[in-house]
């Protein structure tokens, strides 16, 4: 009943609906209306409550509202079952749980906090309550092992059109996995999958991206590699609406871009956004340490690097540094 009174004055944002027409719409007395009106303010929605007018609401809060997150959520598979935690300690590591167990397809794992955060190759991620987006969504592609990178590369795509509509940010990406913004690192995306050679079981794609962090919230020995869309833009940002802006790119490059046919379109997106295409780097990747020019990308999703020696090293995984 709350998430409906909610919905009743969020379809009326910014105008009075009367206590009376709630309760009338409802089925609820207007003691009822009230006890819940009560409880939304407590939560932090800024309703104004008027003997004549009834009540309005002014303003919703950036909390993790699952009336919120799947309000207007234009998608038909991602983020149809939604499971939010106020803190745990990785959403992935829960979203591979569920998948374990038979979840459905486009499952989303979301946490206000994170306390045992991951990152690739066995970092943690900082995640701290309230400040970021940490969300795992899972995926069961059909898909063989080798073109996992792929997944990774349309969820970077799709956090980058989705960080432009929504939060008016222009991004880079950095191969494999890093969205970046003045050199520095705004979100990382970890996909973990479960897999056969020729068949994926599921796989798990957790996205960490700092929006309202101040520069104070980096822990220190980050603050020069790592950013948030608070610190780059000056303002802060209302989370749900950046996740489903995300949910419903990825599924957009889900639908069309993993498919043979599409992903070379999408791979054209990441050639346009990648910061290291062109440049000079160096890779650390599972086989050794590379140093060359960043060529292009290939339809399983890996690099290739031009060595001093004018051969072409084709990299599946690896770490680049500028
Ligand atoms: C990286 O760049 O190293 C990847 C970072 C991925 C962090 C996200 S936050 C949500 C999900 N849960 C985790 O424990 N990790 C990913």
């Amino acid at each position: 009943m709350r998430d409906a009174v909610l919905s009743m004055l969020l379809d009326n944002l910014g105008n009075f609906v009367s206590g009376e027409d709630i309760s009338r719409q409802l089925g609820i007395t207007r003691a009822a209306v009230w006890k819940y009106i009560r409880l939304l303010q407590s939560e932090g929605y800024l309703i104004e409550s008027s003997t004549k007018k009834g009540y309005c609401l002014r303003q919703v809060p950036d909390i993790l509202d699952e009336v919120l997150l799947t309000r207007g959520l234009n998608t038909s598979i991602l983020g149809r079952n939604v499971e939010i935690h106020s803190s745990i300690g990785s959403t992935n590591a829960r979203a591979k749980e569920l998948a374990l167990s038979g979840a459905r397809e486009g499952t989303v794992v979301i946490a206000d906090e994170q306390v045992q955060g991951r990152g690739r190759l066995g970092r943690s991620w900082v995640s701290p309550p309230g400040k970021g987006i940490w969300m795992s969504v899972i995926l069961r592609p059909r898909l063989s092992s080798q073109q996992v990178p792929r997944i990774t590369i349309m969820t970077a795509v799709a956090v980058a059109n989705a960080l432009k509509r929504s939060a008016q940010i222009d991004v880079g990406i950095k191969w494999p996995n890093d969205v970046v913004c003045g050199g520095k690192k705004l979100c990382g995306i970890l996909t973990e999958v479960h897999a056969e050679p020729e068949v994926i079981h599921y796989a798990v794609v957790g996205i960490g991206l700092n929006v309202n962090l101040s520069f104070e919230d980096l822990p220190e020995d980050i603050r020069d590699i790592a950013t948030s869309l608070r610190i780059e833009k000056g303002k802060e940002f209302n989370r749900a609406d950046i996740i489903k802006s995300i949910l419903q790119e990825m599924e957009k490059g889900y639908l069309q871009g993993l498919r043979d046919d599409g992903f070379a379109g999408l791979l054209k997106e990441y050639e346009r956004r990648s910061v290291i295409l062109g440049k000079r780097i160096r890779v650390i990747g599972v086989d050794g340490q590379f140093s060359g020019y960043a060529q292009g990308f290939g339809l399983d999703g890996s690099l290739m690097l031009r060595l001093d020696d004018g051969r072409v090293e084709r990299i599946l995984a690896g770490d680049v540094s500028l």
